[in-house]
């Protein structure tokens, strides 16, 4: 078991990740950069601490029903089949000792490391970052630790040489919400160890994940190869003000019968996330293009505060 788990990064995915291996008995540190940091990850660790509980007690509401075995948050509860209310009060109080006491903030790098199994790194998609973080921490690890990174759209090829240990480095990518939406896409380089691989497809396991491995890399691993363009194509029919946000997600539910619409799910993705992704296209750069248009209302709405669900407000608005 990779028991000592530091997670790299407080925001949206980073928190949930480690609140994530908390609940599932490991030893969780967040590693943030400072005490401003600090104050903007503890409402988080609070805020998502609650959404999985409470989705774990919601779930009580889903036995007997026949949807119950597609709705139930999965990272929570690891077998549907057999379920009772009584297993349920279980978990509910084991997971609430498990987040209370499993998890503690550290901003100095070292001390953060020093006993590391797994290092989840899930910073900002940004790759000077990255890149300098990885660098600060290649002479902290210890010889045993395994590196993984959460990023969504760059590979780890990119950053392999410089992490000091290219052979333990490797993708491990996860889904917002991951309580519910448990899939860990796990992903080598052509430098990855396979034994190492094996261990990060076990430790995913042992976090309630479903790992889901690729043979080889893939830009956008399985799910963003097809997610990425889905969403950029709606931005750009709202950009191009060919219809309104309401309106595309409410096509997209009608005509398919999925519970989301794009728009509600980039407000789940977060804005700024949505925004680093388009802003690393060239095309952004060229005022003529719907890539430009797409940052331009984007960044608007960031600068507004309008980020996503996080923020009450995004495409749509979460405070009523
Ligand atoms: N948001 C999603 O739905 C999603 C899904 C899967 C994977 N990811 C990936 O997870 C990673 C994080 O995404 P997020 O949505 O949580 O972003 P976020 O903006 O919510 O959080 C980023 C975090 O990185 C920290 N950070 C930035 N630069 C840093 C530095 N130099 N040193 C230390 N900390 C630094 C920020 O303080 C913040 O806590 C990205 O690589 C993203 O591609 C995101």
């Amino acid at each position: 078991m990779l028991k000592n788990v530091v997670v790299a990064g407080g925001g949206v995915l980073g928190t949930q990740i480690g609140l994530m291996c908390a609940y599932t008995g490991h030893n969780v540190t967040f590693w943030l950069r400072s005490e401003s940091s600090i104050e903007r990850t503890t409402p988080k660790i609070k805020r998502y601490s609650e959404l999985m509980l409470t989705d774990l007690e919601n779930a009580k509401k889903l036995i007997g029903n026949p949807v119950g075995k597609m709705l139930y948050p999965r990272g929570m509860i690891r077998t549907w089949d057999g379920i009772t209310a009584e297993k349920i009060d279980e978990l509910l109080a084991a997971g609430k000792k498990s987040l209370e006491e499993n998890i503690h903030i550290e901003i100095d790098m070292a001390k953060a490391v020093a006993d590391a199994d797994i290092v989840i790194e899930s910073m900002s998609e940004d790759p000077e970052a990255k890149i300098g973080v990885y660098k600060q921490m290649k002479d902290l690890l210890p010889e045993k630790t395994i590196l993984v990174t959460n990023s969504s759209t760059m590979l780890p090829s990119r950053f392999a040489e410089y992490t000091g240990r290219p052979e333990k480095y490797l993708s491990l990518h996860f889904a917002n919400t991951i309580w519910k939406n448990n899939t860990a896409e796990v992903m080598g380089h052509p430098g990855t160890n396979a034994d190492i691989y094996k261990q990060v497809v076990a430790f995913a396991d042992e976090i309630n994940m479903v790992p889901l491995q690729l043979h080889k890399e893939q830009p956008g691993y399985i799910l963003n190869t097809m997610l990425v363009p889905f969403l950029k194509a709606a931005q750009e029919l709202w950009a191009n003000e060919v219809s309104d946000p309401a309106t595309i997600d409410l096509t997209w539910k009608l005509a398919t019968g999925a519970p989301v619409g794009p728009f509600a799910i980039l407000d789940i993705v977060g804005l700024e996330t949505s925004y680093n992704i388009h802003i690393m296209d060239p095309r952004s750069k060229d005022e003529s293009t719907v890539e430009y248009k797409i940052c331009k209302l984007l960044k608007e709405m960031i600068d507004r505060g309008e980020t996503g669900v996080n923020a009450g407000k995004g495409y749509f608005d979460y405070t009523k």
